[in-house]
């Protein structure tokens, strides 16, 4: 057929080594960084820890401080206290891990090369650019507007519109709450005069804004160190929220070493987005990172990417541009997003350095 079936598929069929068409160059799958031994693993540091139930409360300025430090420097942050369920972040764990055990045939109803497409399930990034295909096969939901988009989601397993609609609330609501804590944190207070890019304002276009909910599943892999689940690149969106399950395989550059994210139990990793880093003009950064695939475990993640509405600009913040920080980032759009991504190869997934 015209599309590859994947990495599931592949597995399915016993191999015990992996296809040329999965192994990347050395220099991108050292695990650690370049010119540094590739055994000596990047242990001891971890992300901040921004404390939801703390940011909604009394210490929010103390709080906000760790927001905006933890954006600056590592544009990576673990949200703990966040309200929802431990129970609904099983479930949605669970039916994204059903999905992919569907037989082929069910998922395969969902295949397809068109970008653009609400509902895709693939492969890598984008099949027909990607040079190296990488150890990961993807189930893509656009949630916005969700009644529209449900009737397009996967039937089957029977509970995934559910489960995966009641997940996609949850993280509109953090996501909203936690732009809303970003905004203020950059002195775009939402309590300010509604001008074009107040924090109020900005806040509002939000709530209509996209969101694309992304179900990663890497398998387990016969030769882990020939490959990645997905190499180094930076989100597009303003942030991204991730639920992953206990298996790690997260890694984030921070001060030229790769960092491996320990599976905090309860918690989402947020990053900043190319969108945000346009948005602050440079005061926040979307980092690169990368997923490590394992020999043994199964690895299943939940990725919400969050941005203005698919027809909005993104430019600087005409607020946080002046003559001591001139405007350092070209207006993009969705539509060049898309172009970017469909052309390009997998390895060099950083859709920013096309935008300064
Ligand atoms: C992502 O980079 O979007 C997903 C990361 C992950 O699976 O941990
Ligand atoms: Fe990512």
């Amino acid at each position: 057929s015209q599309y590859h079936k994947g990495v599931l598929h592949l597995c399915e069929t016993g191999i015990t080594k992996i296809p040329n068409k999965y192994i990347f160059p050395i220099e991108d799958r050292l695990r650690n960084t370049l010119g540094e031994e590739q055994t000596a693993e990047c242990v001891g540091l971890e992300l901040p820890v921004i404390d939801f139930a703390e940011l909604q409360g009394s210490k929010r300025s103390q709080v906000l401080k760790s927001l905006s430090k933890a954006c600056e420097e590592y544009g990576f942050f673990q949200v703990i206290n966040h309200g929802i369920p431990h129970d609904d972040l099983a479930n949605m764990i669970d039916v994204a891990k059903e999905f992919f055990e569907l037989p082929f045939e069910e998922r395969e109803k969902y295949m397809s090369l068109d970008l653009h497409s609400p509902v895709r399930y693939g492969t890598s990034f984008s099949q027909n650019s990607d040079k190296t295909f990488c150890w990961r096969d993807l189930l893509k939901l656009t949630c916005h507007p969700l009644s529209d988009m449900l009737p397009f989601w996967p039937s089957s397993p029977v509970k995934l519109r559910q489960v995966a609609a009641l997940h996609s609330k949850q993280i509109k609501f953090l996501f909203l709450m936690i732009m809303g804590a970003v905004l203020e944190s950059l002195g775009l207070a939402s309590s300010s005069t509604c001008e074009d890019d107040g924090g109020e304002k900005i806040l509002k276009q939000f709530e209509g804004g996209s969101q694309v909910m992304v179900l990663n599943c890497y398998p387990q892999c016969p030769e882990p160190d020939l490959t990645l689940g997905m190499p180094s690149h930076s989100d597009y969106g303003f942030l991204t929220v991730l639920l992953q399950d206990e298996a790690e395989g997260l890694q984030v550059l921070h001060q030229g070493k790769w960092i491996t994210v320990k599976p905090l139990s309860n918690s989402f990793v947020v990053n900043v987005g190319d969108h945000l880093e346009i948005f602050s003009n440079g005061r926040y950064k979307s980092v690169l990172h990368r997923v490590l695939v394992n020999p043994s475990k199964l690895r299943v993640s939940v990725a919400s990417l969050h941005s203005l509405p698919f027809d909005a600009i993104v430019r600087p913040s005409t607020k946080l541009v002046n003559e001591a920080n001139p405007r350092r980032y070209k207006d993009t759009d969705f539509g060049s997003f898309v172009d970017y991504i469909s052309t390009c190869d997998s390895k060099e997934k950083s859709f920013l350095e096309s935008r300064k």
